[in-house]
């Protein structure tokens, strides 16, 4: 054991946490630089196109050092917010962090929320400068802001470049010589930390943990704590590139186990495991159901592709247990589902893997948040779609999450970005400067207004230069009202809001003007109008127009006609009859597109 080092890599996003977590692999022949694809560790088609770790990974190296073959596990960790409970898990299962920041953006409000946690799990940091390469490297003033932060010594923060291979070597003798090796007893009870999951069409459900007292061997009749499943390892191992299988694994240790597990809904990050016949007395400490907080209906374009997208979305959520999904129905929309996400990036990730892994045409809804509606009687129900608001005569009163969020800025966007979060009903609770110019806001703000449209404004008022997180914080009483908009006077029901009754009236108009726009003129007048309950707050008209795509072409070539049609047809795809109107997919998010 005490030649193990268990580290994860913690940065901000894009601060080069993959290319670095690459050069280690190369540096210690762990892949050739023949086979080295860019980023392996991103293996998932969508996670390099977005250039952003979905799902955390881990890998083992080996380093010779003084004449000692040391065994090095890389855990990595996903950068986003919507998924910090991983990270907080795979940081778990780690004894010290290599904290990477990019030389020339300096310390982001990532940086700081997985250092924090990183050091409530007391690991080593090892500060690093990454980047260090580029012109626009600040290292003097990115080094005061670390020494800042950390409370460090100067020589202590390696400089290195993932792209030129620059402070790699040292990088390396620091997780040996300042790490500390893993603890822990090899003949205690057992008791492994899941820190992740994969799944696998021939194999099933892969989990990956790390071993904190005990020893597993192939064949144990093992049992998850959380969810009292027995299983037996069919087979265990460490992860290389590949898996790489043994018989046996031991405290300290980084494997897998395949154990015959269908879906990800058994294995759940955070969960304990231990044997059937010799268990330990408590489970690793911790453990947290994630809740999905953001929620959206889904519904297929064509009605008889209900069953479809129910099986598309099943097998999603085989390797996405965060994923939760129930049928719903709109007077609007026909059949669909109410799914539920941890945020809005995996939101759009999900969205994005239907498309293209099961070529799903579906229309989404605005998201909203789940809300807390206490009723006179004294019940307590969690709301996940306006539509499904009771009877207002029956609400005692409404409760909405807040987060509580860090936004890191230099001084001259201050103004601009307190202004915005004013807007959004955030409340100011803490200023702190990091350095001369560079200020971090923490704010309470309720989540519902980030989902519309904050980190989209946040990035342009700043010009991208401030960084945003946040975690779920708790749930507060507000006003709430729910704004419904109909189109020739039907209610769409999938077009309902909750808002704050402040903002209702502007809200209601300004999804007139902007659903006006959106919605193509037909061969008729179609009035929108936006309601509270039965008052009507806002009217727009969309004159009427007769389009016809082959006019054009009169007497032309019939090909080219029929392949006008063809594309006008097409379009219409991406169209839904609603009543006698036919409203594209870009209308349902017309509320977050508002400006
Ligand atoms: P996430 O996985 O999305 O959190 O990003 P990451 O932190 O893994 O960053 P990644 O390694 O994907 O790098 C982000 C961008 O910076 C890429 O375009 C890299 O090519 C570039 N990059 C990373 N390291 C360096 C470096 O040392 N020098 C230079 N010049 N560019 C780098």
């Amino acid at each position: 054991m005490k030649h193990i080092r268990n580290f994860c890599i913690i940065a901000h996003i894009d601060h080069g946490k993959s290319t670095l977590a690459d050069r280690l692999l190369e540096v210690t022949n762990t892949i050739s630089q023949k086979d080295l694809q860019a980023q392996v560790l991103d293996n998932m088609d969508l996670e390099r196109e977005r250039g952003i770790t979905i799902k955390s990974h881990a890998i083992q190296m080996e380093y010779l050092h003084n004449g000692d073959n040391y065994i090095l596990n890389l855990i990595d960790t996903p950068g986003h917010v919507d998924f910090s409970y991983e990270v907080s898990r795979s940081i778990a299962a780690c004894e010290g962090a290599l904290l990477i920041v990019d030389a020339t953006q300096g310390i982001q409000a990532q940086t700081i929320s997985n250092l924090y946690m990183a050091i409530e799990h007391d690991l080593e940091i090892i500060p690093v400068m990454n980047k260090m390469d580029m012109d626009s490297a600040m290292p003097e003033e990115v080094e005061d802001q670390i020494v800042e932060l950390l409370g460090c010594k100067r020589e202590e923060i390696i400089r290195a470049s993932g792209k030129t291979g620059l402070g790699v070597d040292e990088i390396l003798e620091a997780i040996v010589t300042r790490i500390k090796p893993p603890v822990g007893d090899p003949e205690a009870p057992l008791q492994c930390l899941i820190f992740d999951s994969v799944f696998n069409s021939f194999r099933g459900i892969i989990a990956y943990y790390k071993i904190i007292n005990g020893t597993i061997s192939k064949g144990d009749l093992v049992k998850f704590v959380a969810t009292q499943k027995e299983y037996e390892a069919d087979e265990i191992g460490v992860l290389k590139l590949d898996m790489s299988p043994r018989t046996s694994l031991s405290a300290g240790d980084v494997g897998y186990i395949i154990s015959g597990i269908k879906t990800s809904k058994e294995v759940k990050v955070g969960d304990t495991i231990t044997h059937v016949k010799r268990p330990c007395e408590k489970a690793i400490a911790g453990f947290e159901e994630v809740k999905p907080m953001v929620f959206a209906g889904v519904y297929p374009i064509e009605t008889e592709d209900f069953e479809d997208l129910r099986s598309s979305i099943e097998k999603l959520q085989l390797n996405d247990a965060s994923l939760t999904f129930e049928p719903e129905s709109s007077i609007a929309l026909g059949f669909g589902f109410r799914c539920g996400f941890l945020g809005l990036l995996h939101m759009e990730i999900i969205q994005e893997r239907l498309d293209r892994e099961f070529d799903m045409n579906v229309i989404t809804t605005v998201p909203n948040v789940s809300y807390r509606v206490f009723t006179k009687k004294g019940d307590m129900i969690e709301v996940h779609n306006p539509s499904g608001l009771p009877d207002i005569t029956l609400i005692d009163h409404i409760e909405e999450p807040y987060i509580r969020a860090s936004v890191i800025t230099q001084t001259n966007f201050l103004g601009a970005i307190m202004t915005l979060c004013l807007g959004k009903r955030g409340i100011l609770i803490k200023q702190d400067y990091i350095s001369s110019n560079r200020v971090e806001l923490i704010y309470d703000i309720p989540l519902g207004e980030i989902v519309f449209d904050f980190y989209d404004k946040l990035k342009s008022i700043s010009k991208g230069y401030a960084s945003f997180d946040y975690h779920m914080h708790d749930f507060r009483e507000s006003k709430l009202a729910k704004l419904d908009i109909l189109l020739n006077g039907e209610p769409v029901d999938a077009l309902s809001s909750l808002t704050h009754v402040d903002n209702a009236y502007t809200l209601g108009r300004r999804m007139c003007e902007k659903l006006k726009e959106l919605i193509p003129r037909q061969q008729f007048d179609i009035a929108i109008q936006a309601a509270i309950g039965a008052k009507i707050i806002a009217r727009e008209t969309i004159k009427a127009v007769r389009k016809d795509v082959t006019a054009k072409c009169y007497g032309g070539d019939i090909s080219r006609k029929r392949k006008l049609l063809e594309k006008q047809k097409k379009g219409k795809k991406k169209m839904k009859q609603i009543g006698s109107v036919e409203v594209p997919q870009k209308a349902f998010l017309a509320v977050l597109k508002l400006d």
